[in-house]
Order: structure tokens, then C-alpha cells, then sequence
């Protein structure tokens, strides 16, 4: 008798354990399957980038009804993406949620720096070029969001797609189209030229994205991206977003000089480099000079537009000033390293930090990468076009570069140059030691 309870105590001790072995298992699945969701979303963000475009192409509105409830549908702990319903998505469902979830706030171990682009007409090389430096310097991973007109997005495609492999794990990249938010599109598009203010929309477009990093085509990187979006976490708790100023010098100044609208501060701030919050951007209420009620994000940007589209010079840019004139503690002003133009050599140096701690960030507005105005900035931009992937960055980016700017000394901006190479200089040197270290 007593053997035999023995052997069932066994038994159940037994049973006891093989279940708990089980659910350990289940467990760790689906911890696994949350840890290659987050490996996946890269491969599946870089295969299917232009899911807009292939779904739109899917007869109706299906894919488009199937792709929301699909978002809407959350996958977590008590809701498995196995008890989601089959029709709606499958296994993307746990990719998308998981994307959707990991934008929308701040996801835990998102480490990218989320990078946005607005290019139209001529400027798909420069854009190009502006990525690559991105790339070349950041040791952060990093998500491009790039906005071009239709015929632009086949050559963005087959040039990121041709970028090497190990280059190609750095980062994930999604193309759109140019557009306007649903609601009043048609009116929108009455009123605004599409590529010029697309970057006005971008919290509007980009509902599930909390912060972003907005530059022009003309923008390169001297230094890891992670830097600047490393100023998001400075922020205090009434910014919003963060630029340059326009101008360092009044006597040059544009804005306090000639501008018929009101602008931020001095000398007004420049857009081309823009830090946003959009999270907080979304939910701000605005002062303005158009009603006494605050407005949303959403309801202010018409309004501007018509009390001040005969007044308006530099487009959005102004409208960006005029927000910001009357919204000053939403704005973090960064220094003119972040944001180095012409304007700050042309006639004699007048960014005093750059000089310092060299440029971070070069804009070549007004064309100066492709003419023969600024040649010490067309310097620059060959010398990272022409750079390929693989090659020693010293020999081959730097080298060359200090040769082709010591024949732009009869320009200030050339006698400024030093300032161009001081922190590139350091980014190169940290990028190689990484690689010889074998990292
Ligand atoms: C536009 O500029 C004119 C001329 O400087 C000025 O009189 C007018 O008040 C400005 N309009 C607005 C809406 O500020
Ligand atoms: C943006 O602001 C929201 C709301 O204040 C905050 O939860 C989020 O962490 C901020 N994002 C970043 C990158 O700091
Ligand atoms: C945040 O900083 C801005 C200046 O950049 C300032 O105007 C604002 O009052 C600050 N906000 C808080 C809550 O301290």
C-alpha cells in the first residue's frame, strides 16, 4: 500500500513539474518572439517601405481597413498575437503593434534616432549624400522617414538597397509620398506648395511617432546623429522643439531687417536643422495674434497662412518664427554649431562656438554645395560624395578634403575651414577605432 502512494506522490510531483516546465517555455516563446519582433521590424521596415504605395495599389480600401484594424489591435501579455483574429493581420500584427507601440511612446530600448527628409525636384543626390553622412559618423542605430514626389522614389529605393550590407544594418528607412493630413486636405493643398511645407504636416502625418529629427536636403553630418537627438532629453518641460538662430549677427541679420511679420527672438531661427517633440506638439495649445483662444497644432497653420501668406518671404520658415514669437518657452535654441551656413563665414567668422569645438552640422543653403559661390561648403559635400563605403575614412574622406579646402583660402569661409574638419576629425577617428577593435 505504502509503495503505492509512494509511486503516485512521485507521479504527481512529476506532472507538477513537466507543467511548470510548460509554461516556462511558453513564456520564454513569447519573451523570444518580442525580442525578434523588434530584429524583424527592421527587416520588415527596409523590405516594405513603401507599404502605402502597395497597398493603395490593392483593390479598394482592403488593405488600407485590413492595415488600420490591424494597428488597432494591440498585442501584449494578455492578449497574444495568437488570439488576435486570424483575418485581420497574422503574424504582421505583432509587428506592427509592436512598431506602433514602440514609436507611439518612446519605446523602452529604442535607441534610433529618427531622421526626416523632405525631397522634390532636383535634389535626390544631395539627399543621398546628406544620409550617407548620417550613416557614415552615427554609432547609434537610425530610421530615415523620406518624403519625395512619386518619380524620386525608385532611385531613394535602389540607392539605399545598393549600400552594403554591414552599412545597411545601421539603419531602416520608409518612403512617402508627398501629402497633406486627410482632414482638409483639398483645402491644404489650396494654400500650401506641397514639398515646400510638407515639414509643417510631419506631426500630423506622423500620428505614431513621438519625436523627430527634420532636416533640409542640404544638411551633412559631421558628427554622430545621436548627438543632436541627444538634446531632446535636455529639454525642459515646456519645449516643444529646437533650432538655430538665423543670424548671429544683427548688423546681417534678415529677419530684423527686413521681416513685415513677427519672428522669434533677435534675429529670427532658422528651420533646415528642427528637433521636435511632436508628442507635446500635438497637445499644445498655441498663443497667437489671430484669436484670443489658444489653437492646436492642426488649427493654427491655416489661419497663419492667410493672415500672412502677402507678408511672407522664407515660406514655412516664417510661420515657424511667427509661432514661436508668440510661444517663446516651447523653443530650445541651440547653438550655431548645429546648424553652420554661409551666412556664419561669409563675411568674416562670426559662430564663435564653432570655432571652439568646430562644426557639428554643416547647411549649405542657397545652392553652395553645387556652384562656385562657397567653394570651402562644395569642398565638404564632394568630399562625402565621393567617398565609398569601405574605404579608410582618413585617407580617403579626410585627406582629401584638407587638400581640396587649403585651395579655398582666398574665401573667408575657407579661411574658416579648420572649423569644417575640427569635429569631423574626431567623428573619423572614433568610427576607426571601432572598426579596428572589431566592434
Ligand atoms: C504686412 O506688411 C505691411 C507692410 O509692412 C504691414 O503694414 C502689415 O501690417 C503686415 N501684415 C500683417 C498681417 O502683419
Ligand atoms: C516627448 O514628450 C512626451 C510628453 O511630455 C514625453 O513622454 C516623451 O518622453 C518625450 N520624448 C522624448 C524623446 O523626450
Ligand atoms: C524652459 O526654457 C525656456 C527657455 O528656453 C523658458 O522660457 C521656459 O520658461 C522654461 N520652462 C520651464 C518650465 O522652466
Amino acid at each position: 500500500m505504502r509503495c503505492y502512494l509512494h509511486a503516485f506522490l512521485l507521479s504527481m510531483v512529476f506532472t507538477l513539474l513537466s507543467l511548470l516546465y510548460v509554461f516556462s517555455q511558453l513564456a520564454s516563446t513569447l519573451e523570444d518572439s518580442d525580442k525578434w519582433s523588434l530584429k524583424a521590424q527592421g527587416i520588415r521596415e527596409r523590405s516594405s517601405h513603401d507599404a502605402p504605395d502597395l497597398l493603395r495599389k490593392k483593390p479598394g480600401l482592403e488593405g488600407l481597413r485590413r492595415r488600420d484594424r490591424c494597428k488597432s489591435e494591440s498585442v501584449s501579455y494578455w492578449n497574444p498575437y495568437w488570439r488576435q483574429p486570424a483575418d485581420v493581420c497574422g503574424v504582421n500584427c505583432l509587428l506592427d503593434s509592436r512598431q506602433r507601440s514602440g514609436s507611439a511612446a518612446k519605446a523602452k530600448g529604442d535607441e534610433r534616432s529618427h531622421l526626416a527628409v523632405v525631397a522634390c525636384g532636383p535634389r535626390l543626390e544631395e539627399t543621398l549624400t546628406m544620409l550617407k553622412s548620417a550613416v557614415l559618423f552615427s554609432q547609434k542605430p537610425l530610421h530615415f522617414y523620406i518624403f519625395a514626389e512619386d518619380d524620386l522614389h525608385e532611385g531613394f529605393r535602389d540607392a539605399l538597397d545598393s549600400w552594403p550590407r554591414g552599412v545597411q544594418t545601421k539603419f531602416t528607412f520608409a518612403i512617402y509620398p508627398i501629402t497633406f493630413p486627410k482632414e482638409n486636405a483639398k483645402e491644404w493643398k489650396k494654400l500650401f506648395k506641397p514639398c515646400a511645407s510638407q515639414r509643417l504636416f510631419l506631426p500630423l502625418i506622423l500620428k505614431q511617432v513621438d519625436s523627430l529629427l527634420y532636416v533640409d536636403t542640404d544638411i551633412l553630418f559631421l558628427q554622430p546623429v545621436e548627438k543632436i537627438w541627444g538634446l531632446l532629453f535636455q529639454f525642459n518641460s515646456t519645449h516643444l522643439a529646437a533650432m538655430a538662430p538665423e543670424h548671429e549677427e544683427p548688423r546681417i541679420g534678415w529677419y530684423n531687417r527686413f521681416a513685415r511679420h513677427p519672428y522669434y527672438g533677435k534675429t529670427g531661427i532658422n528651420s533646415g536643422v528642427m528637433l521636435m517633440n511632436m508628442t507635446r506638439l500635438r497637445d499644445k495649445y498655441f498663443k497667437n495674434d489671430m484669436t484670443a483662444v489658444a489653437l492646436r497644432w492642426e488649427e493654427i497653420l491655416m489661419p497663419l497662412l492667410q493672415k500672412y501668406k502677402l507678408n511672407i518671404t522664407w515660406g514655412d520658415q516664417d510661420l515657424l518664427n511667427i509661432i514661436f514669437h508668440h510661444n517663446p518657452e516651447s523653443l530650445y535654441v541651440f547653438p550655431c554649431q548645429w546648424n553652420y551656413r554661409p551666412d556664419h563665414c561669409i563675411y568674416g567668422s562670426n559662430c564663435q562656438l564653432a570655432e571652439q569645438e568646430g562644426v557639428f552640422i554643416l547647411h549649405g543653403n542657397r545652392g553652395v554645395y553645387h556652384d562656385d559661390k562657397q567653394p570651402a561648403f562644395r569642398a565638404v559635400y564632394q568630399a562625402i560624395q565621393k567617398y565609398q563605403f569601405g574605404e579608410n575614412m582618413e585617407t580617403s574622406l579626410l585627406q582629401p578634403l584638407e587638400r581640396s579646402l587649403r585651395a579655398t583660402t582666398h574665401t573667408y569661409c575657407g579661411r574658416a575651414s579648420n572649423q569644417f574638419t575640427k569635429r569631423l576629425k574626431l567623428s573619423i577617428m572614433s568610427v576607426e577605432q571601432d572598426i579596428t577593435s572589431g566592434r
